[in-house]
């Protein structure tokens, strides 16, 4: 479990605070999506989860986060890595190898995966983001979206209990990108691994997250299930935040009298408001 309470953070050099009196709390098996326009907060969100921020980015940090009951204050980051596996916005900067295999081995040796396991991890890592065939590739020779997968599988491989994602679809196409939550999905499902990712594709995040998280200037705007975020689209459009077609439509259509139920958040409830408003 990880609770963030009233936690303010300004960078070294920043000129006002990244994040703003932040209250969070993420259960065990939570799957939760962090939206909102650029530089409302989300990556550092994203580093103050993973103990980046304040052990690698320091600057004024108030209030107190805590991660299995550790506080990251005071807790080394190489022992928050036992808990949290991250994928970063800026993956080149954080590839270590120069292969695609050794950039997983890294990992499971780092993290004294058992030997005779080794081989199945990557096995099934790789498999997962669907990049078997590049094992042996140098990374150099990668475009920009096998790298993310690299990067995913990566962290994939040592199974963490909770893994947070910056943006890990930003290089794939739509049907890779569906690929990395189904794999995500599966994992929270099958492992009740939480899972937080930021992304900017939020149809797609809606219909596989629990919970939804928008920032705005450093702060929570709202915050809960995706249906009670995604009600509010008047408050989400005015903040940047790139709201479903599907969820404007039902506006509209409540607007105009049509439609008096839920907001659809995937495809099978947009198909039932369709047939609805049909039958209507
Ligand atoms: N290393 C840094 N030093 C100083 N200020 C920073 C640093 N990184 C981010 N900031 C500032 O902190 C604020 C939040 O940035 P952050 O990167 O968390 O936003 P974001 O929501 O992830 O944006 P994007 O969608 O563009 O990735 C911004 O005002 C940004 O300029
Ligand atoms: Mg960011």
């Amino acid at each position: 479990m990880i609770t963030i309470e009233d936690l303010s953070f300004q960078y070294a050099g920043g000129k006002h605070a990244a994040l703003s009196h932040l209250d969070l709390q993420i259960n065990d098996g939570d799957f939760i999506g962090i939206i909102g326009n650029s530089g409302a907060g989300k990556s550092t969100l994203t580093y103050v989860l993973n103990g980046v921020v304040p052990h690698h980015y320091t600057g004024d940090f108030y209030g107190r986060v805590t991660i299995n009951g550790l506080d990251t204050v005071e807790t080394f980051p190489e022992k928050i890595s036992e808990f949290v596996g991250s994928v970063f916005q800026d993956i080149d900067g954080h590839m270590v190898a120069s292969m695609v295999e050794d950039e997983l081995l890294f990992g499971l040796e780092n993290f004294n995966v058992p030997h005779e396991e080794i081989e199945n991890r990557l096995v099934w890592a790789l498999k997962s983001v669907g990049i078997s065939a590049l094992r042996y590739r140098a990374l150099s020779t990668l475009s920009g979206g096998q790298k993310q997968k690299v990067a995913i599988a990566a962290v994939l491989a040592l199974r963490p209990q909770i893994i947070v994602l910056d943006e890990p679809t930003g290089e794939l196409d739509p049907q890779s990108s569906r690929q990395v939550f189904e794999v995500l999905k599966e994992l929270n499902e099958r492992y009740g691994m939480t899972i937080i990712v930021v992304e900017q594709k939020v149809m797609l995040l809606c219909e596989f997250v629990k919970r939804l998280v928008v920032l705005e200037h450093a702060k929570i705007a709202c915050e809960g299930k995706v249906e009670e975020v995604l009600e509010q689209s008047a408050k989400l459009k005015d903040m940047g935040v790139n709201v479903p077609r599907i969820v404007s439509l039902a506006e509209k259509l409540r607007q105009d009298g049509f439609y008096r139920g839920k907001t659809p958040v995937d495809l099978k409830s947009a198909e039932a408001m369709i047939r609805e408003v049909m039958k209507a």
